[in-house]
């Protein structure tokens, strides 16, 4: 078994490595290739994902990535490489489940996963600015087979996770060319899955609700905008970012990726919390190595770690222990 590791910026340094510890204590065989891409490799490149970082994660078929800076401003030459290598790798659908945690900062009785199309949409990248300077066009694209296999993933997970219920989020009333495509294909999806309940919220409303009473969802079907926003405010219930976790997938290959960024105003301090890219190593380990018993264990041992009342300061500021410190207290647990 191979995996592509990309640390990338930030805190993808500090957490990275914590996950790659748990993995390593599970799977002492594992042929771990280490590549790089991210705002410090442009610099030294000028390349933010260079091809031959593409080339050990298609090989491998697994990566584990933490977080790329990526500058809210245009820079020639550059574009996140999280969105290029998930769109390359064809990792078409990102799940980010939110559960309950043993954390005060969570919400008893969340238990839901926002399933993110998660190759097109305005991630697409194709922006235009006019010659003054002063009209910025950006395409929003939505095709109905893009829809078709995000929608069957969702039901899919629905049925395999005993869930009972899809929610489409877009927002049609405003969009119905591209959202309203999207709901049209994701509906006509629903029909063959007569056991699973379908019905949908506009975007805004599904923000309000989430907000208000976020245990009315179970699975939230939506194109890779609202999902990305969606499921940053999702992880709030689920006790913060840094216990928020991500997989990216497609039948052939998977990305583990925690929803956080590279949190460049903690990163260096030794504080960022490992639990996302923990979880999310976990996932990798669930569906895409397809060992459900092993991924258990990873998935236990962080909660009872938790609810022993280890954590890192961002669960309770003010205290908590280091990124290596909760890692060791996991590793140990998995002994
Ligand atoms: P962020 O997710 O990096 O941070 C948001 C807040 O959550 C910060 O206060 C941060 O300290 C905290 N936080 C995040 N993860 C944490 C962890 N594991 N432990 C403790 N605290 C944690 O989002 P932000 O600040 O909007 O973006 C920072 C940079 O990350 C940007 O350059 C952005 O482009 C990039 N980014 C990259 C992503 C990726 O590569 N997949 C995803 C999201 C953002
Ligand atoms: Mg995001």
């Amino acid at each position: 078994m191979k995996l592509c590791v990309i640390e990338g910026d930030g805190i993808g340094q500090e957490v990275v490595p914590a996950a790659v510890c748990v993995l390593r204590q599970l799977f002492p065989e594992l042929d771990i290739v280490p590549a790089n891409a991210g705002w410090r490799t442009f610099e030294a490149t000028g390349e933010a994902l260079p091809e031959e970082t593409v080339r050990i994660a298609k090989e491998a078929q697994a990566v584990l990535f933490g977080a790329c800076s990526s500058p809210s401003y245009p820079i020639e030459g550059y574009s996140s490489p999280i969105v290029k290598l998930r769109r390359l790798m064809e990792t078409y659908a990102n799940l980010r489940p939110t559960r309950y945690l043993p954390v005060p900062t969570a919400r008893a009785g969340v238990d839901l996963v926002v399933v993110r199309e998660n190759t097109e949409d305005l991630y697409i990248g194709d922006e235009q600015t006019d010659d003054a300077g002063d009209t910025g066009t950006a395409t929003k694209r939505i095709t109905r087979s893009a829809t078709e296999l995000i929608a069957h993933k969702a039901f899919q997970l629905a049925q395999s996770e005993g869930r009972r219920k899809v929610t489409i989020v877009h927002k049609g009333n405003v969009l119905p060319q591209t959202d309203g495509l999207f709901r049209r294909v994701a509906y006509e999806v629903s029909q063959e899955y007569d056991d699973i309940e379908t019905d949908e919220l506009l975007v805004d409303t599904a923000a309000y609700w989430l907000v208000k009473e976020p245990t009315r969802f179970d699975i939230i079907l939506t194109p890779n905008l609202y999902g990305d926003i969606l499921s940053d405010m999702a992880a709030a219930w689920g006790g913060g970012l840094g216990l928020a976790p991500a997989l990216n997938l497609s039948e052939k290959v998977a990305i583990a990726e925690p929803v956080h960024g590279s949190a460049p105003d903690i990163a260096g301090q030794r504080v960022a919390n490992p639990t996302a890219a923990i979880l999310s190593a976990a996932m990798l380990v669930r569906h895409h190595w397809k060992r459900p018993e092993i991924a258990d264990r990873i998935d236990r041992a962080v909660y009872e770690a938790l609810s022993e009342g280890e954590h890192t300061a961002d669960i309770l500021a003010g205290s908590g222990v280091s990124t290596e410190d909760f890692t060791d207290i996991i590793c140990e647990k998995l002994g």
